[in-house]
Parts: C-alpha cells; structure tokens; sequence
C-alpha cells in the first residue's frame, strides 16, 4: 500500500513543470519526461503502478580543453577563462524545453534470418527539443515506448555552437527502485568472457572481485561498473533489463551502480587517450534499452533491440544463408592437437620463414587429408559449411606480444591445400568457413582486409570467423572503445561488398545492428563452449545467457560436445564439461543463432549418431518462437517452428536444481498428427554423474497432446523433434 502512495506522489511531482507524458501502445508503460529545477532533463519509467525506472537525469559531460594552455595566433596569450570551460562542458543542466513532438509507429517487417519471420514494431513516440541557453546549444531526446519496453537516444542537431565535441563522459542514470537481484559480469574494457554473477545489487562491490577471473585481455572498469545487458528482477516480481541498441560510431557502454543512490549511470569505454567519444554533428548517440516484463519469457520474447536499429542496408541478400557447420577446431582448443604447423618455435616468423625447412610438429589440425575428412562427413549429414582453423602461417607466435605484423591471411602452411580443398568441398556442396585470427592488431588486419576478402572469394569462402584476442593495437585501445566499434562495422561493410558473412569473436558485445547489416551473422562476445575445455562454464551459464548476452544479437557458442571427460582423448586436459549430453543438443533450441556448430570431433559424433540426429535436424532459421518457461539461473524451455515447415524444435537447458516440464503441444497444427522423438537425460544422469546418459523415445502426437513429466537432470536438459 505504501509503495502506491509513494508512486502516486512521485508522478505528481515529475508532472509539474511542463512534463510530458507518453504511454505504450497497450497503456502499461508511462513515461514522464520533466525538466528538473536545475534544467536537467529527467524521466521516470512505471509499469502499471510499479515504478521501473525512478526520477533519472540524463545528459553529458564534455571534455574541453583548458584554453589556458593553449595559445591563440598571437603566442601566449590565454584565450578564455576557466569558468566558460566549466560551462562549456556542462551538457546536462540549464536545459529548456523548447517543443515537443509525438508519433506513433506500428510496422511488421521481416528479417533475413531470426528466431521468427514477421517482427512487429509499434511504439509510441516523444521526440523532445531542449536548448541550453547559457551554452546556446540544443540537443534532442527521443523516446520510443513500446508495450515491451523503452527505447531513447540523445540527438545533436547541426549547430554552431555543437559542431565537434569529445564526451568526457554521458551521464544517463537508471534509478532503481528496490535492492534487486541481478545477473551481471564485471565490467571490462577488452572481455566479456567471465562467469555472470547473481547477486543482490548492493552486492555488486562485495562480488566484483570473485566477478574478475584472470583472462588474456582485461581492463576492468571500476568496482561497481557492470557490463550490459544486465538483467534483474524485483522483489515484486517485475524483470528489468538494460541494455543498447544500435551502438554505431560510439563506445559501447556500461554501468556504473550508484550506491548511494540506488542507480546505474553509464560509463562509456575510453579510447587510448581516454576520451569516451568524438562526436562530429548532426549525430545521434545509440539507444538506451530498458525492457520490461511480468514474466522472464517476455524478457527473451522482447525484440527492442532489432526494432530500434535501422532497416537493412544492403540491398540483396540472396548470398546471406544461415549456417549450420563443422569444423577443425575442438582439437585444439582441447590440446588434442594445434593451431601451429611446428614446434620450432624459435626459428619461425611470418614473411621471413620458408615453413617447408622446418620440422611438422605432427599435430596440425588444418592438414589437407584431416580437412577432407569433415568435408565428407559434412556432406553426408546436411551440414553447409567446415571451419578450419590454423590453416594460415603464424601461428607458432601469434599472441602475448603485441605484434604489429601477425598474420598476412592469404599464406597457408605448406600442409594445408587451399586449391585441392576448396575444389574438394565444391565438388561435395560444402562451404568453407574462413578463420582470420586477428590477434588484435587491427591495424594489421586492416592493412590486409582487401586482399584477405579478395582470397576468400578466389578460393569460394563465403563466411568468416575473425577473432580479437589479446592487447589491442593500435597500443592502448581497448575492445569497446569507439574506433574499435567503427572497426568492427567497417570489417562488416567491406566483407558485404564482398558478400561475406561474419562472425566475429572477442568483438564488443552487439547490439542488433545485424538488423541492418545481416551479413553479421554472429559473435562470441561471452564465454563460450571453449571454457569448458578452460575449467568448465557454470552450470547455470546457459540459463542466464538468453537474458544477458543474447539481448543484443546472437551468439556463436558452439555446442554439441558429446564427450564431457576431455582427458580421456585430449592427452593432458583436466576439464570436464559441465553439461549432460542431452543439454548440448537443447542448446541448439535455447541459444538461438542462425550459425551454429556441430563443435565436437566426428569420431565422437559417429559413436552416436542416434543423438547426432537431432543436430542433423535441427534448422537454425525459424518461422516462430515460444519461450515456454524460464527462470534467470534455473531454466528456460524454448519451442520454434522451423522457416518454411511444419516442423517443431523444443529444448531445455536447466541448471543445478533440473527442471520438469508438461508442455501442452497446442501449438501444433490442428488436426494433423506428428512424430515426437525425445531426447532426455538418462535417469539420474546430471552434469556430475554419468552425463553422457541418454534416452531417446519416440510418440504420435497432435495439437491436443502434452507431453508430461519431461525430466532435465542437474545441469542437464531435454531436445524434442516434432516433425
Ligand atoms: C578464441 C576464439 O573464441 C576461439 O574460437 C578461437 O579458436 C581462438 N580464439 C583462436 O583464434
Ligand atoms: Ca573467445
């Protein structure tokens, strides 16, 4: 009772002085914009009469040079005082509102690929017109309300008094209202490969530390800044996510928690001079996401991110496919076998060395006659593509040292055919999967993308999986930092004039601007599967990445592995996945990406093809998606109709405590009958005991049916076909 007394107040005071109000297109989200006693512009986001999102400034600090340091034509003299920079800097108070503007947007447009066919996007609109009087400047912020959530933006109109600025940083503010439990990862500057974090909010600080585990590039950003899309929930039951959308020419942002204030305020990543961004107007800064839900499925359902982004760009789109693959890659991730062509490592550097004088180390995975191998056995179960890793010259010393000159991308190890491959996996109806490593120095691969593209396309490679791992050079950049932003989409546009596919590792975490450019076709930016043979991913970490991770687009986590005890054929690994085998096929359900991966070696997949056959089925573009259940860190249960069939794919992927599921197949077309085959944990099969255990049964099912008591172990899950 008391908290609706409280809301109740709240709004009447943010309604006074000229505030402004919008609501969602259903009438369950109200924002109310206001300009507070110091001309600062301020909203509060509520959900029914639940506050969301309390009174929150909004605006920026500026970086000016102190012109006390500089000289004008006539040398040394001083050219302002100090407090017209205090001024000038100021983009955050003394702010009026001059107009405001409302619309209403209701649209269903279709993307290349996704988790459904037709998106709607309905949002109701408040474009507000500040000017910064004492500054004579103005700045725009348009909000978009939609049934799902919040969508704003800051916006620069040409002027004369804004024309190039440096942000020192933004300042927009998240005010929560409750000591929430949140899913979060430190926030970093270079990784978001670290294990999420469910803690109370006031618990961020206490927790950061255990949060840092040591990883090979890191920057950490503070001792309560947090990376996005950060998810949480509220004693009442409300979720609340905070993420971006259409992060361009900009630094990706995090949040820093405010104590004391009980909010989050961003904090934009810092490029190597530390300044969070260069703004040249008119331009508009990335969108500000809050979304909202009663229930965690309305969180995975929510499709903010896509909407707010821009249409597609590129005008054909016939040569963009979802992709499903193989590949030479496992083997060395686990140590089975390596990247590197020798194991005289002294002896060797790129551009220098005549490979064929130095002694095979005998373990080189990209060798012609391996590679050859998961060609065949891509074709002859419906596979597109093979990656292959390694393939290229450099590898003996690619990483810890910074190099400005790493790999060249168009020179393969003498072992590695790339003619006699490419013309093998054409005759087969395979396609290779292109690996450019970039080891971080993006000046080099810069220097080398044209020509490294031009090769892929002599030799038919129509995707590629780039990579950022290490330091960044240009020295002193980070991963998320503005120009690599821009980095990342201009290896994303040259590849599309040559109608290539990326999916690139270690980038920042994205955003949906694959709406615009689906040629970007995936990420990792998270832990992935490879930290299963690194010590092993929580058991949760599948249940919370959908909520966080995915928010902004999909993900490459290749799963499928078959065999969880790595040591008995990886000489010298200790890990042990921490999945049942049942949930590595449920994954190809629950983590939606139109690429996925097959991630495991074939031997271990031809010791099972009865479970390899829902990963043969299984398609990775989708007509519909129902998120049936879910819970951040417990579980989630996801069905979809496959593209252009009448075909169904659930799956589960539950942590410690398992889960049990009844799903009521009213989904289905009526009145035609199916064949369901299920495939669940064996019982008593858990992460810890017997993982490998499974039971596949096969029914008839309709429209009518439920499928009852399905059973996920500990760390387990189930995969259902419906075909
Ligand atoms: C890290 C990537 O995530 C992994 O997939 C890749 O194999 C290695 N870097 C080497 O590029
Ligand atoms: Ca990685």
């Amino acid at each position: 009772m008391k908290k609706a007394v409280f809301c109740v107040v709240m709004l009447a005071a943010a309604l006074t002085a000229g505030a402004q109000k919008i609501s969602s297109p259903n009438g369950k989200l109200n924002l109310i914009f206001s300009i507070d006693k110091g001309g600062c512009p301020t909203y509060t986001l509520t959900y029914g009469d639940k506050t969301v999102v309390a009174p929150s400034h909004l605006g920026y600090q500026l970086k000016m040079d102190d012109p006390n340091k500089k000289t004008d034509f006539e040398w040394n003299t001083p050219v302002a005082a100090s407090d017209e920079i205090v001024r000038k800097a100021d983009l955050m108070t003394g702010f009026a509102t001059t107009s405001v503007e409302t619309s209403s947007f209701d649209e269903t447009w279709s993307p290349v690929w996704g988790e459904e066919s037709s998106i709607r996007n309905h949002y109701n609109e408040l474009l507000v017109h500040l000017n910064q009087a004492k500054n004579d400047r103005s700045m725009d912020i348009r909000f978009r309300l939609f049934d799902d959530g919040l969508g704003f933006r800051y916006e620069f109109p040409d002027q004369k008094n804004l024309t190039y600025f440096t942000i020192k940083e933004e300042k927009s503010e998240f005010a929560m209202t409750g000591n929430h439990t949140a899913w979060w990862i430190a926030g970093d500057y270079d990784t978001q490969e670290y294990e999420w974090q469910t803690t109370r909010l006031s618990e961020i600080r206490e927790n950061m530390k255990n949060a840092i585990a040591p990883n090979s590039s890191q920057t950490p950003a503070g001792p309560t800044t947090v990376q996005t899309s950060l998810q949480m929930k509220t004693d009442d039951g409300l979720y609340i996510n905070l993420h971006e959308a259409a992060c361009i020419n900009y630094a990706t942002m995090h949040l820093t928690y405010d104590e004391t204030n009980n909010s989050f305020v961003s904090h934009l990543t810092p490029d190597a001079a530390g300044d969070k961004g260069h703004i040249q107007t008119p331009s508009t800064s990335p969108w500000r996401t809050v979304i909202v839900g009663e229930q965690a499925t309305d969180i995975l359902a929510s499709r903010i991110t896509l909407n707010l982004n821009e249409p597609c760009k590129l005008e054909d789109t016939s040569w963009i496919h979802p992709t499903k693959y193989v590949g030479v890659w496992w083997e060395m991730i686990t140590g089975a076998g390596t990247w590197s062509y020798t194991d005289d490592l002294n002896s060797v550097q790129l551009g220098v060395t005549d490979y064929t004088k130095t002694k095979p180390n005998g373990k080189h995975g990209a060798n012609t006659k391996h590679v050859k191998d998961y060609i065949d056995f891509a074709a002859e179960n419906g596979f597109d593509a093979v990656l292959v890793e390694g393939w290229n010259e450099g590898w003996e010393d690619w990483f810890g040292h910074q190099k400005d000159y790493v790999f060249d991308f168009v020179t393969p190890y003498p072992d590695f055919d790339v003619k006699e491959i490419s013309e093998y996996a054409k005759s087969k109806g395979v396609k290779m999967i292109m690996h450019h490593e970039t080891s971080s120095s993006t000046t080099n691969y810069e220097r080398h993308l044209e020509d490294a593209y031009d090769f892929m396309n002599k030799w038919g490679y129509t995707s590629v999986k780039s990579g950022y791992v290490g330091d960044i050079v240009p020295y002193g950049e980070h991963h998320y930092s503005q120009p690599l932003n821009n980095h990342y989409l201009y290896c994303i546009k040259k590849a599309a004039d040559h109608k290539i596919m990326v999916n690139a590792h270690e980038a920042t975490r994205p955003t949906g601007i694959c709406r615009t450019y689906p040629n970007w076709i995936g990420n990792e930016s998270a832990r992935g599967t490879e930290y299963e043979s690194f010590g092993g991913n929580p058991v949760n970490h599948t249940t919370i990445l959908p909520f966080t991770r995915s928010i902004g687009g999909p993900m490459d986590y290749t799963p499928g592995i078959f065999v969880m005890d790595l040591g008995t054929w990886a000489e010298g690994n200790t890990s042990k996945v921490r999945s049942t085998l049942a949930r590595q096929l449920a994954l190809y359900v629950t983590l939606y990406s139109p690429l996925q991966m097959a991630a495991d070696i074939i031997e271990h997949y031809q010791e099972k093809m009865d479970a390899f056959q829902f990963i043969k089925d299984v398609p990775c573009d989708w007509d519909k998606s129902l998120y049936l259940e879910a819970e951040p860190g417990q579980y989630i249960v996801t069905a979809r109709k496959a593209k252009g069939a009448d075909e169904w794919f659930i799956g589960c992927t539950a942590a410690e405590c398992g889960h049990t599921s009844n799903i009521n197949l009213d989904f289905l077309t009526p009145g035609k009958t199916y064949t369901a085959t299920i495939y669940a944990d064996a019982k008593g099969t858990a992460w810890d005991n017997n993982p490998e255990g499974y039971v596949i049964t096969t029914k008839k099912v309709t429209s009518k049916s439920t499928l009852k008591k399905l059973v996920a172990g500990a760390g387990g899950g189930f995969a259902i076909s419906i075909k």
